[in-house]
């Protein structure tokens, strides 16, 4: 179905810039729908986070949207979003409190109960924490206010696939190579930056191996010294995880990331990546052989 087209006029004249924008917003929604393959209708629409307008929405007050969608660039850590309302209620409303249903989404409020006039405009910041997080993340916050519930959406989408690296010629990575047996921690320093380091900030668990660890480990032209992890993964404890991570061997190509050894991994990074590895690291080997095994073809 095509919706801005069906919310054209039918006769021919000049579009005005107001329906430019409903038509834009309304195409910027049906995307991220069409992302979640979730089928809301018109009435749950995601405003986009950047778009202003005026308050429309009748839910107890009047909103500019009870739903914001924002879409996250790598590195951001705290979601703002503002939902604004007008008291078109005809009478005073009074917010005794918010609910969220989950602690890294919050609504800032004044002090309570806040009492909302007649007529009175304003805005409510919720802020969601991603941290660690990817996906299409959505998240309600319900006022509790005397005239009933209001709940207000804010919903997130984060890539997961970092940035792909630019490919290095075969001298690069000799060159690469040489300066890390000089130095395993070479890969910290300098212009190694650049695809070591910078794709790790703010990263944590699943996203931090995928960028720190994955990097060299996973590597489809993995070096034959780069040791395997998966076969090697299942029984092994937090223990061997955190001391590999943190200071590695001395004498080994394998760098230390723990900051006290110039790496770029705090203690809090360190343990969401621990935590990944113990948890749900060597499950992932088992189901990837599981797949593999299912879509080999019959013996005949
Ligand atoms: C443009 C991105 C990029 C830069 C810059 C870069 N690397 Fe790498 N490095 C990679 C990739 C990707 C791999 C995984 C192997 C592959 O696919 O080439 C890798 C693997 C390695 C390995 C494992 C051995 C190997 O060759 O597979 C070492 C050691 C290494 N890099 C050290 C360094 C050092 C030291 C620097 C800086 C002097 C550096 N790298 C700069 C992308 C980069
Ligand atoms: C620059 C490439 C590179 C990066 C990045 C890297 N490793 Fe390694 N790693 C190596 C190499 C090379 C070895 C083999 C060391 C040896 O035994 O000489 C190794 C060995 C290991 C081992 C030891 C396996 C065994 O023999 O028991 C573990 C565990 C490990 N790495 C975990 C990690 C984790 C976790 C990360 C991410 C925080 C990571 N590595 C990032 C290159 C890398």
């Amino acid at each position: 179905m095509d919706k801005s087209r069906a919310d054209e006029p039918t006769a021919h004249r000049q579009p005005d810039k107001t329906m430019r924008i409903k038509a834009t917003l309304l195409t910027t929604a049906l995307g991220l729908l069409g992302h979640s393959a979730l089928g809301h209708t018109a009435a749950s629409e995601f405003l986009p986070n950047s778009e202003q307008r005026d308050p429309v929405i009748k839910n107890i007050l009047t909103w500019d949207a009870v739903a914001k969608a924002h879409k996250a660039t790598p590195g951001e850590q705290d979601i703002g979003f503002a939902f604004r309302f007008r008291n078109d209620s005809g009478g005073e409303v009074r917010v005794k409190r918010a609910d969220s249903t989950c602690g890294c989404t919050v609504a800032r409020l004044p002090k309570l109960p806040w009492i909302i006039a007649s007529g009175e405009r304003g805005s409510i910041p919720v802020t969601m924490d991603i941290r660690g997080k990817t996906g299409l993340i959505t998240k309600t916050v319900i006022l509790v206010t005397d005239k009933g519930l209001i709940p207000l959406k804010a919903r997130v989408e984060i890539a997961d696939e970092p940035e792909p690296l630019k490919k290095r010629s075969k001298e690069e990575r000799a060159a690469n190579l040489r300066a890390a047996v000089q130095n395993r921690q070479a890969i910290f320093q300098g212009k190694c930056v650049e695809c070591h380091v910078k794709p790790t900030i703010g990263k944590r668990g699943k996203q931090l191996y995928a960028t720190a660890c994955g990097i060299c480990h996973e590597a489809k032209d993995r070096a034959s010294f780069v040791t395997d992890l998966r076969p090697l993964a299942s029984g092994k404890d937090r223990q061997y995880w955190e001391q590999w991570t943190a200071e590695s061997k001395p004498g080994t190509l394998m760098p230390a990331f723990a900051k006290k050894h110039g790496g770029p991994l705090d203690d809090n990074q360190i343990k969401t990546l621990v935590v990944y590895l113990t948890r749900i690291y060597p499950r992932e080997l088992k189901t990837r052989r599981a797949v593999a095994q299912k879509s080999k073809p019959p013996l005949k």
